[in-house]
């Protein structure tokens, strides 16, 4: 009796011990599941999958190529695949390569990897973020392509001395004085949301211009523009749901819509986030220092000049081409009088920061590529007119530059003036930087002053034991 007893005893114990430790594990397991889960947002937050993904069905397997003004650079496999990708990444490994540029074999990456923005995000999201590559993402065991810059690029040390003079390595400090939205903001816009990689016009030496922070850059053949608060050429006139929608569907009524770059991170990364996001994102930007330019936005109005140019004798020339493409292509959808749907589904081509200076890049590269972007509330879809593989006409160069004059005079503020030879920048994927032959130029002046200085040194050598002697 007492023996079954005793066993009775010692099997509810063990019993209660196994259930206590089934429980245990779960709360560890639906811990892991909560990190994987912020890992993951923090991941859509940031964009990897931007420059990581190349082929949707294996996603961070690398092979995007990056165009840089010094030659492409392949944005690596991130997959943990341990032959691969980074299976074999230590969580501090991990953070030195997204926050510091520092590969595990310790080699630098190249700043097309924005671990300058990166370098501000909180140990828990990184350590968030680390579970979610390790245990979330499908291993892929195919290398990426190999990176190959120009001489002196090449050298990937010549990274440290760009580090020491542009890299800040501090994650986000917390304003005190701002309030807890206000530094959610500023922390995803500065570190994760990475916004101004694209939005800061660069220096000589391809680093962010911290004086010019948000103030418009050119990215590719696109332009993002002027972000911070100044009302008249940045985005202080809009409404907080006018930056909250815009970011959330890539459109604000009556200002603008997201193409290019900005589409695609609408697509991946911001119309993901959670609303209160957005907002606090909306709170920031609202203070970002204003830098001051030219007016963008409220410009121009419905108008029709095209019956100005009908019974014209003769073959038609300048405005009056513009005018004719415009009504033959564009008007369908825009209407005739630029006045876009009611529904703005199709934009106006007044009040829209597209038709107005001082970029016309935007323009360009829109009827060049069209619009497609894809977001929670539906696909939005303008066909490119700069390929011939649809149903739209291609349009030429000359054809393109005037269509721009004719609509920035009609519907924008007047504000660009494109030239064919522009059209043809775009095409090619944007004004090209010449940071290459800068830095080369610089090596030889630097080697040639090197030599002066050798040279003094030796004829005040000689002069000295001629004296001596
Ligand atoms: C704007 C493009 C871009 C974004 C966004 C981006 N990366 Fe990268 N990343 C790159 C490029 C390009 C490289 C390769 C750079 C080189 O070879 O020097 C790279 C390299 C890396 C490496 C080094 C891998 C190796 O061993 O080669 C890691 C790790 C990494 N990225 C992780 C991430 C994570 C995590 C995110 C999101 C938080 C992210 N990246 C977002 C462009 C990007
Ligand atoms: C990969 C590059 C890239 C990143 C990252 C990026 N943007 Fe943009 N952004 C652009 C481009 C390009 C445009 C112009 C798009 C167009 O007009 O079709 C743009 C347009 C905008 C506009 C509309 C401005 C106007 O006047 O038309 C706003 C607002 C904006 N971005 C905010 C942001 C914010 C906030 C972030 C970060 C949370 C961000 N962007 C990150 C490239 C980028
Ligand atoms: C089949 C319909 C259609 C046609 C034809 C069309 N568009 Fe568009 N257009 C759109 C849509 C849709 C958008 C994007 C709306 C959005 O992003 O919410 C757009 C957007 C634009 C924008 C704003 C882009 C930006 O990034 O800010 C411009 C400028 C523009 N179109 C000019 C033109 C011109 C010029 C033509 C003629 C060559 C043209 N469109 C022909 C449907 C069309």
């Amino acid at each position: 009796m007492t023996a079954l007893k005793f066993m009775l005893c010692v099997g509810s114990v063990m019993l209660a011990g196994a259930a206590a430790w089934a429980q245990d594990s779960a709360a560890i397991s639906s811990e892991t599941a909560d990190l994987i889960a912020r890992g993951q947002y923090v991941a859509t937050a940031s964009d990897c999958t931007a420059c990581h993904t190349s082929n949707p069905s294996e996603p961070y397997a690398g092979n995007h190529v990056i165009t840089s003004p010094v030659g492409d650079i392949v944005a690596t496999n991130i997959t943990p695949s341990k032959t691969a990708g980074i299976g074999n990444y230590t969580e501090a490994q991990f953070s030195d390569a997204v926050r510091h540029g520092i590969r595990a074999d310790g080699a630098r990456l190249y700043p097309a990897m924005p671990y300058t923005a990166f370098a501000k995000i909180t140990d828990a999201d990184m350590k968030a973020l680390y579970a979610y590559f390790m245990n979330d993402v499908k291993p892929v065991d195919t290398p990426s392509k190999k990176t190959q810059l120009p001489f002196p690029f090449n050298i990937r040390a010549s990274m440290i001395g760009w580090n020491l003079l542009f890299a800040d390595a501090d994650t986000y400090q917390t304003d005190t004085s701002k309030s807890d939205q206000w530094n959610r903001g500023a922390y995803l816009v500065q570190g994760p949301a990475h916004c101004s990689t694209c939005h800061t016009p660069r220096g000589v030496m391809m680093q962010e211009k911290s004086g010019d922070y948000l103030g418009g850059a050119q990215v590719g053949p696109w332009y993002a523009p002027n972000i911070t608060s100044d009302p008249q050429s940045g985005i202080g006139s809009w409404s907080k749901d006018e930056i909250v929608s815009y970011l959330g569907t890539g459109r604000a009524e009556g200002k603008a819509q997201a193409g290019g770059s900005m589409a695609e991170a609408v697509e991946h990364s911001f119309s993901h986030l959670q609303k209160s996001d957005l907002e606090a994102i909306a709170t920031y930007l609202a203070n970002v220092p204003a830098k001051s330019g030219p007016s963008r936005f409220d410009q121009g109005s419905a108008t029709n000049l095209t019956t100005e140019f009908c019974g014209i004798d003769g073959a038609p020339s300048g405005l009056a081409v513009g005018a004719q493409i415009y009504s033959a292509n564009c008007a369908t959808c825009h209407g005739i009088n630029g006045q876009g749907t009611k529904d703005q589904y199709y934009p106006s081509l007044y009040h829209n920061s597209a038709t107005s200076g001082p970029s016309a890049s935007n323009f360009i590269a829109t009827v060049l590529n069209g619009i497609d972007r894809k977001t929670p509330q539906g696909h939005v879809f303008m066909p490119p007119f700069g390929t011939q593989d649809n149903a739209f006409n291609a349009l030429s160069d000359s054809e393109i530059a005037q269509l721009a004059n004719y609509v920035s005079s009609s519907f924008g503020d007047g504000g660009f003036e494109v030239s064919s030879d522009e059209v043809v920048q775009i095409r090619a994927g944007g004004p090209s930087s010449n940071l290459l032959s800068q830095v080369r130029i610089a090596m030889v002046i630097g080697l040639v002053i090197a030599l002066i200085i050798i040279a003094i040194i030796w004829v005040v050598y000689r002069a000295r034991r001629q004296r001596s002697s």
